[in-house]
């Protein structure tokens, strides 16, 4: 058994982070997300693992995540060199999955439940197909599936107008060498790509077994600002464990489950967990409230803080206003200067969002 991670996109929601760095690398709890699913196959027994990437972030994705060594696993990198897609990404795969059965990643998502059951209902039933699905209140925006009580899947459509059930498709997909012959009789969808959900659908019209669990839990699709810092919230308050290194002053107060990093200074802070902060961080006079997760290399001065994640080597001085609800990218700088300003002066890039609340 293999995997295939789809690590390629363009991330466009994910603007103005996206623009500079790959949506599967931006951090939940201060680890890249495309790493989660990395480990969750590796639970599941699977080391040998592809990653397809795209020549705009690739290298950054192989940069960060490497050979596999830290993961316990072999990672072999696949260019797809545009993004024409998901089925044909597997089909630029080939060379590296062979034969070999395999579960497909999309590298944004992140689900609560280990990934082994599936994959052994997978084998044991000699499925060509076992695909996850979720009840959700926005099924136009995924690919969408019928099944019948057993579970047997009838018909699956690509992000529907008049979805025929609730039924999302995660992003989660376990295959057997048959997909390759599905994908080589399907043709490009109307938006000009090779769709898997076509692929899946035309293993049912050829009548192999195709077959659907339908998950509990959580799945976070990590693909927009809410959904990021949602699956940070989640993340926090599930996984997170005290570890406190670094320098805490003894004026500064940790309450709660609280992560700080090697070479990082906590100087006279108030730290409300869940709350990670990473190595390297200067903290000095701030409030920091939970589901805060800080990168390393921040520097944060006067500042109160609470939801938000800040990405690394970013800067924020003497800000007067909580920060809520953030998402602040590599290096950025906030800076307003006195105590009441009578103006504020912004340099803000493109796609970028700035609330006054
Ligand atoms: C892709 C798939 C879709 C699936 C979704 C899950 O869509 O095409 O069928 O439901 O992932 O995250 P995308 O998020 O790339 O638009």
């Amino acid at each position: 058994m293999k995997a295939l991670i789809l690590s390629g996109g363009k991330g466009t929601r994910l603007r103005p982070l996206t623009y500079t760095g790959a949506k599967q690398l931006v951090p939940v709890a201060n680890k890249p997300i495309l790493w989660y699913g990395i480990e969750g196959i590796v639970a599941a027994g699977i080391t040998d693992i592809g990653i397809v990437i795209s020549p705009e972030t690739g290298e950054e994705v192989k940069a960060t995540t490497g050979n596999g060594d830290r993961f316990g696993a072999k990672i072999t990198y696949i260019l797809q060199d545009q993004p024409a897609g998901l089925a044909h990404a597997v089909k630029v795969a080939r060379p590296f999955l062979g034969d070999s059965p395999f579960i497909m990643y999309l590298g944004d998502n992140l689900i609560e439940k280990d990934l082994t059951p599936f994959l052994d209902d997978f084998k044991s039933h000699h499925l060509d197909a076992l695909i996850l699905l979720r009840p959700v209140e926005n099924p136009s925006a995924f690919g969408v599936a019928t099944t019948d009580e057993k579970g047997r899947v009838l018909q699956l459509i690509e992000k529907p107008k008049d979805p025929p059930s609730n039924l999302a498709l995660v992003g989660i997909y376990y295959f057997s060498s048959t997909i390759h012959e599905a994908i080589d009789r399907i043709k490009p969808s109307s938006r000009g790509e090779l769709e898997i959900t076509d692929a899946i659908q035309n293993l049912i019209d050829f009548k192999q077994d195709v077959e659907s669990r339908i998950i509990d839990g959580w799945w976070l699709d990590t693909g927009k600002k809410d959904d990021l810092l949602g699956a940070n919230q989640i993340i926090l308050d599930t996984r997170l464990q005290s570890s406190v290194q670094g320098q805490v002053d003894d004026k500064s107060q940790i309450i709660g489950r609280v992560q700080i990093g090697e070479g990082t200074r906590i100087v006279n802070c108030s730290i409300r967990g869940p709350v990670i902060i990473g190595e390297n961080c200067h903290l000095e006079n701030c409030f920091v409230g939970p589901y805060s997760s800080i990168a390393d290399r921040s520097t944060l001065i006067d500042v109160d803080i609470e939801h938000s994640v800040i990405l690394q080597g970013a800067k924020l001085e003497n800000i007067h206003q909580r920060i809520v609800d953030s998402l602040i990218g590599r290096r950025a700088h906030v800076l307003p200067a006195p105590k009441r300003p009578k103006a504020v002066r912004f340099m803000v890039g493109d796609d970028c969002q700035i609330e006054l609340v």
